[in-house]
């Protein structure tokens, strides 16, 4: 998966469909949109870009997604079929179910017209939401911009700034706690699944940052202090204002996704909904993988590698499909930055 920051250019994750079914049927347009999902872990898809549509035809988008990704996820505030809606309408303090009124905003950020910053969804509960999506139906006048910040990009950084020992206890099972209301979950910030080798983020700031004592392993502090710098960074923030009846598409464990502040007396209005993939017998079931995959950053002459049999480059290395024999992938830094490979010849070969 290739990191990226403010500079990708948005026209590499953009997908343009009539609709959400079409797209379904056309095996070869889909392929070329899963490939942008797997390379940035985001998409955005443009249905019917210019033609006029009506907010049940929009819904059919929405509803079309979950042949496709699978099992509709778990949200207190969804309908019957798992669509939660999202515009500052109204305000909902979780803690109580209270409908309250704008001036009265609720802790649920997706209710207001305010920030609401990087993090991934359903932080708060055992099992994390594994692909998630956002539908425009009106858009804010001002503001209310998308920005989407890469977990791969987040995790060479820390490994650029931080030490190993400083790194590990993201990894704890009880890193940090996200707690909302009655709904409450102690995780690991970063999780490696050993089948596939990918990296799962989850990730909430406004939850933590303000109770880092009781919130935050006293081990992990460093980490997640690292991470909220860089994640605060606009240089880091990929931005783009959905337009109606366009779709931002996520990968949930690989990006953080966000949302700019807009006037509150401006009407923004998205559908919310997410999915739970693996295992669901969804047509992208089995193509998907959840999270992203380290990139590993060497230097030619001091990677440590050479002369090394083949199976420990491999543990070392993880080979990209695409990768020739022999070769391995130095750097994939930045999107839009060099490619550098390394011949290898090994002792095995
Ligand atoms: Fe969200």
């Amino acid at each position: 998966m290739a990191s990226f920051n403010s500079t990708l250019d948005l026209n590499k994750v953009k997908v343009s469909t009539q609709t959400i079914a079409a797209l379904s049927l056309d095996d070869s347009k889909l392929n070329s949109a899963m490939e942008k999902l797997e390379k940035y872990g985001f998409i955005i898809i443009s249905n019917s870009p210019g033609k006029t549509v009506t907010n049940d035809e929009i819904r059919e988008n929405v509803l079309d997604l979950k042949p496709l990704f699978g099992t509709a996820a778990y949200h207190i505030r969804a309908d019957d079929d798992g669509v939660c809606p999202i515009g500052n309408f109204i305000a909902v303090d979780i803690a109580t179910k209270e409908k309250q009124t704008k001036k009265m905003k609720g802790v649920c950020k997706a209710t207001t017209s305010d920030e609401h910053e990087p993090h991934t969804d359903s932080t708060f509960q055992k099992r994390s939401d594994e692909f998630l999506s956002l539908t425009c139906y009106q858009p804010s006048l001002d503001g209310g911009e998308s920005y989407v910040v890469s977990g791969a990009a987040i995790y060479e950084h820390i490994k650029k700034v931080l030490k190993p020992s400083q790194i590990r206890p993201l990894f704890r099972s009880d890193a940090v706690t996200f707690t909302r209301g009655e709904e409450s979950a102690t995780k690991a910030i970063f999780t490696k699944d050993e089948k596939t080798g990918n990296i799962v983020l989850v990730w909430r700031k406004d939850i933590i940052v303000n109770k880092m004592d009781e919130a935050v392993h006293p081990d992990a502090v460093a980490g997640v202090l690292a991470m909220v710098s860089f994640i605060e960074d606009e240089r880091n923030h990929a931005v783009y204002k959905l337009q109606r009846n366009e779709t931002l598409l996520c990968n949930n464990g690989a990006v953080l996704h966000a949302r700019k502040s807009f006037p509150d007396d401006q009407i923004r209005r998205l559908d919310r909904l997410n999915f739970f993939t693996i295992g669901s017998g969804a047509k992208l079931d089995g193509r998907l993988q959840l999270g992203f995959k380290e990139q590993h950053t060497a230097t030619a002459t001091g990677n440590g590698m050479l002369g090394k049999k083949t199976g420990d480059y491999k543990k070392a290395f993880p080979f990209p499909a695409a990768t020739p024999r022999n070769s391995i992938v130095l750097s994939t830094d930045i999107d839009g930055g060099s490619c550098r490979r390394l011949s290898i010849i090994s002792q095995a070969a």
